[in-house]
């Protein structure tokens, strides 16, 4: 981008109108404000520029992070109905009230699905980066396969923004859409047993698994459902999730707009031992 010059007369134009722009001097990005001061007859003008470079990089960076997680999605996708499923289904934001139990629906997220598994292939990218997935029991293939087909039959109410609904009752509970996508996963696309198994439970607490529930996928199905949760709220809450790992335990620090969710949570993905607390 070339260096920008501006006048006299598009600063004050730009008091007049209270327009804000991004201009770029000596590599850097700054942004420039006008403010009108003084009386009518003899105003003065105070331009104001702040360096917003680190920002304008961070977007930049999330956006081509964001291309890169598509594009590595579309590669690992059996076909294309998987892709136009997955997009065809919306999330909901809300707002909960505990008093009547009842949600208000706050915004719609298009393309939803789609993109709640993106984030939960960034997470796995994240572990696997950190050396999670060389842990015996935990494979970065089963895990990115069960990402891509757990919410794939899932069927979401029609909702507007401003509508009130009682979750139980506007919702399916979530373990019909997970027996569904196992099914799908393992009849059409011929997936294999685990990967069917850990999208089967997706939505199983851990004391409700049936009891021959294989032992040895106790990790992955704890690690699964722990990335499944964060990328909701990455997906429907903007939440933002820091991942750390230290042989099997994984550190989790959640931070959203909503404070009611930040948490400081630690699991260990053999032994299942969990311990939340709030963020300081
Ligand atoms: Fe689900
Ligand atoms: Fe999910």
């Amino acid at each position: 981008m070339k260096d920008a010059s501006l006048n006299c007369g598009e600063l004050m134009s730009m008091a007049n109108n209270s327009e804000t722009k991004t201009v770029r001097a000596n590599n850097r990005s700054y942004k420039l404000w006008v403010v009108k001061s003084g009386k009518e007859k003899a105003p003065g003008y105070l331009a104001i520029f702040v360096d917003v470079t680190t920002e304008q990089q961070l977007v930049e960076k999330v956006k081509y992070a964001q291309q890169e997680a598509e594009l590595a999605l579309a590669t690992l996708l059996p076909d294309q109905r998987v892709e136009v499923r997955l997009r065809a289904i919306v999330e909901y934001m809300d707002e909960y009230d505990a008093l009547s139990g009842k949600i208000k629906v706050t915004g719609v997220i298009r393309e939803g699905v789609y993109r709640h598994v993106i984030n939960i292939l960034r997470l796995i990218a994240e572990l696997s980066k950190q050396g999670l997935t060389e842990l015996p029991g935990v494979d970065k293939d089963i895990l990115v396969q069960a990402a891509i087909f757990h919410d794939l039959a899932k069927v979401q109410p029609y909702l507007q923004p401003g509508d009130v609904v009682d979750p139980r009752e506007a919702f399916e509970p979530g373990y019909l859409h997970a027996f569904r996508s196992a099914s799908l996963a393992r009849g059409i696309y011929n997936i294999d047993e685990r990967t069917v198994n850990l999208i089967k439970y997706h939505h199983h607490e851990e004391n409700d698994l049936p009891e021959d529930y294989p032992l040895y996928l106790l990790p992955m199905y704890r690690l699964f459902r722990l990335l499944d949760g964060l990328s909701a709220g990455i997906t429907r809450r903007g939440s933002r999730v820091k991942l750390t790992t230290n042989g099997t335990l994984i550190n989790v620090r959640e931070e959203s707009s909503f404070p009611l969710y930040n948490r400081h949570l630690e699991l260990d993905l053999y032994s299942g031992r969990t311990s939340i607390r709030p963020l300081l």
